[in-house]
């Protein structure tokens, strides 16, 4: 009874501040369940970059990741934007560094730049364009055929594109995410035959999808029943989809959305323990303590916002 009534204080002093303060809440779908429920906006990285793009709000508190809230400081130089805890980091981001991209580029002079927005603005700042896992595939078919492509960080996303896209011109960076590339086909396979009539929804970071696309194109996988989206793309075809059963590869917190919308369709995890440590960082608390004092601002210097500004802004244009 105490714990429930601290949490609807610690909420309804959220809601307050969010009024008083003109801010908006954008969290990204793998965030604690509670943290979802109080948000504005909820989405894949994709919808909220948008969303950070349009905002009138003075202040936006972005409960996600550095690299998220990095690209909405990015889009809006003049808004206060607030991570509430700074360490909520990302390991593929980490994965690769400007420096290293700086080599990479040098090896192949003309090649185009694709990263992922899971990237440091240092590193977007030497990109041509941004992508999410969204429009990853749009994006690279928007680079002239003939032009090569240096596409980094994340290794699945990469096989996944550069098979959907056909091009053979494509570089990809070595890059994981230590959570997705945690399932595994072995996974996804046991978990199958436990629910052999459900749905399989693939992140295309997970470390099943490369064998997942190998398996479709040998019939191992049911075609009309495997599905490669974003985390949004989930969100949306679970809701308009008559099946009722769903397997899910990717982070697990993303099930908190899909129950609450469809409360009569049964989600499986793919990997129970796929838990991004990185997103559960963010708590109320810490949500309250970031409205209230300000914690903690994510600025980015001129210079360097306008050279990350361009690679969003292309992605952005594209879709
Ligand atoms: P999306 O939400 O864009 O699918 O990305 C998943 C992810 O891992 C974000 O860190
Ligand atoms: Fe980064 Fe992976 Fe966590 Fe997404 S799930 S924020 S890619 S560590």
């Amino acid at each position: 009874m105490v714990a429930i009534d601290l949490k609807q204080a610690l909420i309804d002093e959220i809601i307050m501040l969010k009024k008083q303060r003109n801010a908006i809440i954008l969290a990204h779908n793998y965030e604690l369940p509670e943290i979802q429920d109080i948000a504005d906006v909820l989405g894949d990285s994709l919808a909220l970059a948008r969303t950070a793009a349009k905002t009138d709000a003075d202040v936006i508190a972005f409960c996600g990741v550095h690299f998220m809230a990095e690209t909405a400081a990015i889009l809006n130089p003049n808004k206060k934007v607030l991570l509430p805890d700074l360490d909520a980091g990302c390991s593929l981001a980490d994965s690769i560094t400007a420096e290293q991209l700086r080599a990479w580029k040098e090896e192949h002079p003309g090649a185009f730049v694709v990263a992922y927005v899971n990237t440091t603005a240092e590193v977007k700042a030497l990109s041509d364009y941004c992508c999410t896992s969204a429009n990853a595939v749009d994006v690279v078919n928007a680079i002239p055929a003939e032009n090569e492509v240096l596409f980094l960080p994340d290794m699945f996303l990469g096989a996944y594109v550069k098979r959907m896209t056909g091009r053979e011109n494509m570089q990809i960076w070595m890059g994981e995410c230590h959570v997705h590339a945690g399932i595994a086909p072995t996974d996804v396979e046991s978990i199958m035959q436990e629910h052999p009539d459900a749905e399989l929804l693939i992140h295309p970071e997970c470390g099943c999808s490369t064998s997942s696309l190998y398996m479709l194109a040998e019939n191992a996988l049911p075609d009309d029943r495997t599905h490669i989206l974003s985390t949004g793309g989930m969100l949306k075809y679970v809701e308009e989809t008559p099946n009722r059963e769903f397997i899910v590869a990717t982070e697990t917190g993303i099930i908190h959305q899909m129950q609450k919308n469809n409360p009569n369709k049964t989600f499986h995890a793919a990997n129970r323990t796929a838990i991004c440590p990185f997103m559960k960082m963010i708590t109320l608390e810490k949500l309250r303590d970031a409205l209230k004092y300000d914690r903690y601002v994510i600025e980015v210097s001129e210079e360097l916002r306008e050279k990350a500004l361009k690679p969003i802004e292309r992605m952005i244009a594209i879709g």
